[in-house]
């Protein structure tokens, strides 16, 4: 058995020394190490052998497996470091060379806007809720006090979805982010704290200040003694958060049929300083939003009190707002798809 496994060690070595390839060195392993190789069968049937026997074949044995073993990770290594520096001498790698960069993507500045709007409100206590693009006329006009024919739909261009239904079926692009007030009343009691983030829609011809689709954040706070004064101060509070305490904010009048008194903020041009440009149509002042007190007959027709409850309503313009921080002149830059534009924010 001593001379079988002496003759099993001269062998596997010198097999082990003619092996070129990783995949030749796998069948010398499983052959010479293997579940089934020989060295592992007179391993298992030491047991049986008498005691002397049995000392001197196993250290032997253990003496074998050892070398062999170690033959095959020094085997592997110097394959492995052959193989590295034939493939590095073929491709010509030069290691030194810097890496591809990985280009990473980035937030559109629209998004960035949204988020930063939504931060300022939820700090002042409003939740954060979404609606359907694809409205009903009920939500986006009727329950906002636009029966059909009103002079007030004029305010709004539409793009219709199926025109040539009854009104109450009809269905359009919502016009603005108002109808959410409905859904959000018609599901929710007072207090109420929620702000809507989204797209709104309008079949109008595009300018500076004006897209087809734009964003909207719309904004709604229902409770007992909500005042003018209260929407005045949330809004300067957020002018403030978003332009800082300098910038001046115009408040003034303004007519909406869901609201009663209705009113709009400006916010003095940084392009032009208030010294008129084309970005605000030479006025000095730049729009960011409509809003007012909820008018009563709206709370009425969620089944709203408003001789107990009260509360104001606003929708602004999201793309005006970096488009006022950054001096941006033309809103369509945002939607043409032109990384160069993109890449800044
Ligand atoms: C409205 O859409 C009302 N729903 C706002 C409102 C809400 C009033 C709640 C009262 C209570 P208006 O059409 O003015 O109002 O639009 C609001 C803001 O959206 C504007 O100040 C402007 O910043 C932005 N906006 C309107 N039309 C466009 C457009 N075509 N492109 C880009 N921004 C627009």
């Amino acid at each position: 058995m001593l001379e079988q496994l002496k003759e099993l060690r001269l062998k596997a070595l010198n097999e082990l020394s003619r092996v070129g390839e990783l995949e030749e060195l796998e069948s010398w392993r499983i052959h010479n190490l293997g579940k089934r190789s020989k060295l592992t069968q007179v391993l298992r049937s030491l047991a049986s052998l008498p005691l002397e026997e049995r000392k001197k074949t196993g250290a032997l044995a253990n003496e074998v497996k050892l070398a062999l073993e170690s033959g095959l990770v020094e085997k592997e290594k110097s394959l492995k470091e052959t193989y590295l520096a034939s493939f590095l001498g073929q491709k010509g790698l030069d290691i030194t060379l810097p890496g591809r960069p990985i280009p990473v993507g980035r937030l559109h500045p629209i998004t960035q806007a949204l988020e930063e709007i939504c931060n300022v409100f939820t700090r002042m206590g409003f939740q954060v809720t979404e609606g359907p693009d694809v409205e009903w006329d009920y939500y986006n006009f009727e329950a906002l006090n636009i029966p059909p024919d009103h002079p007030a739909r004029d305010m709004f261009a539409t793009l219709w979805i199926d025109s040539t239904e009854t009104t109450e079926k009809a269905r359009l692009l919502r016009t603005h982010t108002s109808p959410m007030q409905i859904r959000i009343m018609e599901k929710e009691r007072p207090p109420i704290r929620v702000i809507v983030p989204g797209r709104a829609y309008r079949y109008e011809a595009t300018d500076v200040t004006h897209e087809s689709m734009f964003y909207q954040v719309e904004g709604l706070a229902i409770d007992t003694n909500i005042t003018l004064a209260d929407l005045k101060g949330t809004l300067f509070e957020f002018c403030h958060g978003i332009f800082g305490k300098e910038r001046k904010i115009r408040f003034r009048c303004d007519y909406f049929p869901f609201v009663e008194p209705g009113v709009e903020v400006a916010i003095e041009c940084l392009n032009c300083h208030g010294a008129g440009c084309r970005l605000c149509s030479h006025s000095g002042w730049l729009e960011i939003l409509g809003a007012g007190m909820v008018h009563p007959d709206v709370l009425r027709r969620v089944n709203i009190d408003p001789e107990i409850y009260s509360g104001f309503a606003f929708g602004m313009g999201v793309e005006r707002i970096p488009m006022l921080r950054y001096g941006i002149d033309d809103i369509r830059l945002f939607y043409g798809n032109e990384l160069r534009f993109l890449k800044q924010f």
